[in-house]
């Protein structure tokens, strides 16, 4: 008898009976991790940088870097592992003068990607709650 108690508690040792909870994913591994926060960044990049009402901004701007820089500052938001090494959004935006109706435009475009490229409900908002705060140091008007 004593002989099969060992047996067990040794195997549960192994092979971990109690299992310990599992903290809750990160948002960035829920959300698709870096292949959708790039299909997001760079979408949503192309169709702003082009919109009428959002464009004048982006003139001038090397497009590939802003898409990696605002894939890894998206990345590091919702918990991934990557290094963001640009500026803050304060110092980013402010030569631009960037308008609250500019903002709203690219939020709701990435609303609209992330509908499109099929990220769930709850990791949407979960995001859109990330950037909305973003507005007092992206705007200026
Ligand atoms: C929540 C909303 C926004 C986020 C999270 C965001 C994020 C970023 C990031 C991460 C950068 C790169 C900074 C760097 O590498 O140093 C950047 C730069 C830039 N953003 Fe935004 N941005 C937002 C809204 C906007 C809006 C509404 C516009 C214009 C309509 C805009 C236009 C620009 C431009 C033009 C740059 C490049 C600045 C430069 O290189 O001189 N951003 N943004």
């Amino acid at each position: 008898m004593r002989f099969f108690v060992m047996m067990i508690v040794t195997m549960c040792a192994v092979a971990g009976c109690v299992t310990q909870p599992k903290a809750g994913a990160s948002l960035y591994q829920r959300i698709g991790g870096l292949p959708m926060l790039s299909r997001i960044a760079n979408q949503t990049l192309d169709i702003v940088s082009k919109d009428p009402q959002t464009s004048r901004s982006f003139e001038g701007v090397k497009m590939k870097t802003l898409k990696e820089s605002l894939t890894n500052f998206l990345c590091v938001k919702t918990g991934g592992d990557c290094v963001y090494e640009g500026e803050t959004m304060k110092k980013s935006h402010a030569d631009a003068k960037i308008t609250t109706a500019e903002f709203e435009r690219m939020v709701d475009v990435m609303r609209e990607r992330m509908d499109v490229n099929g990220v769930g409900t709850k990791e949407k908002n979960e995001l859109l709650r990330i950037l909305a705060p973003m507005k007092r140091d992206v705007v200026t008007d």
